[in-house]
């Protein structure tokens, strides 16, 4: 197995974590001798050991049997090692302590408190280190936290569901669904994969939403956010769990500067028309991921736009379509 071979499997083996270790990137790691695999880490969970510091645990089981001295081994890293101490300490110096000489690494980590600061650590203390290898593919696969520190924003992604005839919900607030069971769980899906979910007051009074992530597997979730002016009661659902804030203020752009001070790296807007057409027009939507029912609301029910032609004229075009039962799902992207 050559580095290539070695910097796919990391990668590949770290795609494992993506629903827990967000909203930190997952990260693979794989110590070898040249001639086999001595041991591999990956960063399994939020708040948990970095993959190095796993991989490089993992080895010291074989030391003496396996190999002799860290010097003799390459560790293949899909992304730079960390120069902070965050909340498991610095891995670049953990490197350096057990006397590693080379490393690969797939890309540099676009967080500014490591950017850079990672491979200086390791050079300055004479370690060979390559960078570049398959950096598009670790780039891809942590698409969010590189949008976010590359951009100094969160990637914010708005969720339509509307019937046949545009509309959102019905004007006497009265709950329905207005897509089919399967659109509503790819939905779960999605909400899988967020950092965090936001809704405003009306949805939060008419709907009493759970807004957590409903899936099979194990996920870090989404912190919940709420945009209200409003007293609102705490005996809810959606206030079951703790990782939640509250903001008063309607200015989107602020609320959003300061959920980028957070580890958050991607938003899902989960709300009616009135908030989402504030996020649209305060330009503030990377992604409109739309479900279209096949079954009308008729009269009764609340447009989401005035126009038919709405999405393309906030400048997004069509990326892709799927069909999901008798629903229709598309996605839509900044023409840029
Ligand atoms: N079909 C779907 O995909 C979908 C998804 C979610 C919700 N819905 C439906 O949408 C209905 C509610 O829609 P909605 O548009 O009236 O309410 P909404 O989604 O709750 O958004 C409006 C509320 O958000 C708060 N807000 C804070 N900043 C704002 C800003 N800059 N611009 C606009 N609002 C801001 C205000 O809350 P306060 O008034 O509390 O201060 C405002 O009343 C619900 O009945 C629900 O069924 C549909």
């Amino acid at each position: 197995m050559n580095n290539e071979e070695l910097m796919l499997r990391a990668i590949t083996q770290a795609e494992k974590f993506k629903y827990t270790a967000k909203p930190n990137p997952v990260v693979g790691a794989i110590l070898h001798n040249g001639e086999e695999i001595i041991s591999e880490g990956y960063h399994e969970k939020y708040g948990d050991n970095h993959a190095e510091i796993n991989a490089i645990t993992n080895a010291q089981k074989y030391y003496g049997v396996k190999f002799k001295r860290f010097a003799d081994l390459t560790l293949i890293c899909t992304l730079e090692p960390c120069s902070h101490v965050g909340k498991t300490g610095s891995c670049a110096k953990k490197i350096v302590d057990v006397g590693i000489k080379n490393i690969v690494i797939g890309s540099i980590d676009p967080n500014p408190k490591v950017a850079g600061k990672g491979i200086k650590i390791l050079k300055e203390n004479n370690i060979n280190v390559a960078v570049g290898l398959h950096e598009k593919l670790v780039k891809n696969q942590n698409k969010y936290f590189f949008y976010k520190h590359q951009n100094n924003k969160l990637f914010v992604t708005l969720k339509i569901a509307r019937s046949f005839d545009g509309k959102s919900h019905l004007n006497s607030n009265e709950r329905v669904f207005v897509t089919s069971e399967s659109s509503r769980k790819d939905v779960q899906l999605i909400r899988a994969t967020q950092d965090a979910i936001l809704t405003g007051g009306n949805t939060l009074r008419n709907d009493n939403p759970i807004m957590n992530a409903r899936v099979d597997f194990k996920v870090n979730q989404p912190k919940k956010i709420l945009l209200t002016n409003k007293k609102y009661r705490k005996d809810l659902d959606f206030f079951n769990e703790d990782f939640l804030e509250v903001f008063k203020s309607k200015d989107l752009k602020q609320i959003l500067n300061s959920l980028s001070e957070t580890d958050i790296c991607s938003l899902l807007v989960e709300a009616g028309p009135k908030l989402a057409t504030s996020f649209l027009e305060a330009r503030c939507v990377d992604q409109i991921i739309l479900y279209t029912s096949s079954k009308a609301l008729g009269k009764n029910g609340v447009s989401w736009f005035k126009e038919d032609n709405a999405i393309e004229n906030y400048g997004f075009k069509l990326e892709s379509s799927y069909k999901i039962d008798s629903d229709t799902k598309q996605i839509y992207i900044k023409d840029e």
